[in-house]
């Protein structure tokens, strides 16, 4: 069964808050799915992430590539934006396996074909947006 966590958010001043939940719940997976609609805050969060992992990378949206990679401490930050692949094969073009393997987080945006391929052991964000306030749930795989 998976388990869930679920916060809300009123205020960006949370974010660093929500970032530390994100990585400390569940144990350390690092391969971190976001499932949410446009501007729910997605990119908004992972460069959160970025900044609680000790990140000091300068951070960009991966607008026009794939993949953006950022250095913090421990390691790489993978981060992707899935939204213009059209097809599975499009993700072992880029050599998805390699990154999924590699040992260091893999971030996704639009994550549904990568989430084909993997089957447990990743945590998976969703993000509901009501008014002002943002519903994180945070669902261990
Ligand atoms: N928690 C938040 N509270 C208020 N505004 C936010 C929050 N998170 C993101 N935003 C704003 O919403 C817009 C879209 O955010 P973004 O992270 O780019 O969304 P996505 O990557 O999901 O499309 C940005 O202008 C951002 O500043
Ligand atoms: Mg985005």
């Amino acid at each position: 069964m998976n388990s869930v966590l679920e916060i809300s958010i009123k205020d960006q001043s949370e974010l660093p808050f929500l970032a530390k939940t994100i990585l400390e719940s569940f144990g350390d997976q690092k391969i971190i799915l976001f499932d949410a609609p446009m501007g729910a805050g997605k990119t908004t969060i992972i460069k959160e992430l970025c900044i609680a992992l000790g990140s000091t990378d300068n951070f960009s949206s991966p607008t026009y590539s794939i993949v953006n990679e950022y250095l913090y401490p421990g390691g790489k930050i993978y981060h992707f934006d899935l939204y213009r692949l059209n097809s599975i094969n499009e993700l072992f073009d880029i050599g998805i396996d390699e990154y999924l393997n590699s040992g260091h987080y893999c971030i996704f945006e639009w994550p549904q074909l990568v989430e084909a391929m993997i089957i447990d052991n990743y945590k998976k964000i969703e993000i509901e947006v009501n008014e002002n306030i943002r519903y994180i749930r945070i669902i261990k795989k």
